[in-house]
Formats: structure tokens, sequence, C-alpha cells
């Protein structure tokens, strides 16, 4: 099961670990939202969390600072080598393969970004699988997706239809995407043994405005006020699980089920 080598060669240009603080409004939402949705359902400092597929570590950065202990996973060598370079620990691992670690070793798993990056539905389905047997019975999983629906919002995506229509974005010399549907990734979850899982928009309705505002000024950054506009619609879409197709990302938040509850569905005494 080899990754594609397109996925490192994706990656060997543009500087992963500076995306969420490029200063960018729409990164800065990304950053400050799943920020605040990790932290509202971690448990208490010091937790032990698997970051799969965590790049350079953008995310292990500040859990390692709230006091977690983090391992990055990552099937980028260079992003390893950046995650080892800030002072995480971190291995080279793909997240549908990751038999050498035991099971219910950790407190919470997360896949913000591997499901992006598996446009075929078995290996999507076996980093879930890991994911709930990684996590211990309770513990969280947190998996982020792209939202099929954002690019059909965005008058400056060219294959927002296409995208709407099939899911996939497919590049002639790169890697093919994958954009779930927020029932979808419900239902995922729900196969891989996981329970309780409720579907966020990340940075909310006003992602696709964000999108545009900057293609037309020419600068990622609209300023303090656009961005507490942008927080307060998100936080507001948070009670409104319909409106997660407004998002440009998709968090889904999951908790392995307690054995009982594995025996009871698959008629085991
Ligand atoms: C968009 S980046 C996100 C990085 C980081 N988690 C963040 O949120 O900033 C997606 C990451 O997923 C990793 N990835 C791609 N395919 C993967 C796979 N099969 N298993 C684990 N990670 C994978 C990439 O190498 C990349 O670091």
């Amino acid at each position: 099961m080899p990754l594609l080598p397109d996925i490192t060669a994706f990656y060997g240009g543009g500087d992963e670990a500076a995306r969420l603080t490029s200063g960018r409004t729409i990164d800065t939402l990304e950053l400050v939202r799943t920020q605040e949705l990790l932290r509202g359902h971690l448990p208490p400092a010091p937790a032990s969390i698997l970051d799969v597929g965590g790049g350079p570590g953008a995310h292990a950065r500040w859990l390692t600072g709230d006091g977690h202990r983090v391992v990055v996973v990552d099937p980028v060598e260079h992003h390893v080598r950046q995650a080892h370079a800030q002072g995480l620990a971190a291995f080279v691992g793909d997240a549908r393969q990751l038999g050498h670690l035991p099971d219910t070793s950790y407190d919470a798993v997360l896949l913000l970004g591997p499901l992006y990056h598996l446009p075929d539905a078995v290996g999507r389905a076996q980093a879930w699988q890991e994911a709930a047997r990684l996590v211990r019975v309770g513990g969280l999983v947190a998996a982020a997706a792209l939202n099929r629906y954002l690019k059909v919002q965005d008058l400056g995506a060219d294959d927002g239809l296409e995208v709407a229509k099939t899911g996939l974005l497919v590049r002639p010399n790169g890697p093919t995407t994958y954009y779930h549907e927020p029932a979808e990734l419900q239902e995922e979850a729900g196969r891989a043994g996981l329970s309780e899982t409720r579907v966020y928009g990340v940075q909310g309705p006003a992602s696709a405005a964000v999108k545009a505002r900057a293609r037309h000024t020419g600068s990622g950054d609209l300023g303090q006020e656009a961005l507490e506009r942008a927080l307060a619609a998100a936080r507001f879409a948070d009670g409104h699980p319909e409106l997660a197709v407004t998002s440009l990302h998709l968090l889904a938040l999951a908790r392995r089920r307690p054995a009982a509850c594995d025996e009871a569905s698959s008629g085991r005494p």
C-alpha cells in the first residue's frame, strides 16, 4: 500500500509549516477555529495525542504548549524533519497502516489532513479504522475533511461544479483530492465503530466570501473586523449543523464507544 509519490512532490514546494500563521484571514480562521473546537473536546492536559498527517506540526506545537503529549505521524519525510527541528516527537508513517502502534494507546487521535488525500473509499476506511483502533475507549477522534460544496459557492473556482458533482479534484500533474459531504464523514466514522459524531464547519459560513474578498483586494489579510465577523458566523453555525456545507473545511469529532456497545451491536453476549 505505497503512498502515492505525488503527495511528497505536492508538499515539496509550499511551506506547510508556516501556512496557518501566514496572517491570511482564511488560514487564521482555520487555526483559531480548530483550536477552539479541539480544546472544547479534548480531555484535560496532559492527554496523549497522536497527530496523524500532522505535517510539520502546526497543531502539535500549540497542543504541546497546552501541556499535552503529542506524537506526529506523516508520510512526507520533509515534514517529519521540520517537526523534529521544533522539538516534536514525529515519525514517518501512513494513516492507513499504523500496525506497529498498540491498540487503545492514545486519549485522542487527530486526522487533520489525510482524508483530503485518500480519494479511494477503502483507503479512507483504513485510516478511520486505524484511528478508532488506536484511541482509548471513550477517547476522541478528530478528522478534518474538505467540504464538497464550498467551491461551488465560490465564483472564482473554475472547478467548483465538477467537485460538487464528483467529490474529486483531479489534477493533471498532481494528487487527486477528495471532498466530503458532511453526512458521508459521519457515516465513515460510524462504520469505523465510532459514535457521538458531530460534524462542524471549521472556517464557517463566511468561507466563500473571505476567499472572494481576498482575491478581489489582492490581500489575504482582510483585517481584524472581517476576522471577528467570520469567527462569529462560524461559532453561530456550530449550533446549526445544516450550515456545515458553507464552510471550507469540515471537522468530525467522534468518540470510541465502550466495548459493551460493540458486543451488543455484534450480537455477542
Ligand atoms: C493539508 S496538510 C495538514 C497538515 C496539518 N495536519 C495541519 O492541519 O496543518 C495534510 C497532511 O496530510 C499528510 N498526508 C497525506 N496523506 C497521508 C496519509 N496517507 N497518511 C498520513 N498523512 C497523510 C500530508 O503529508 C500533509 O502533511
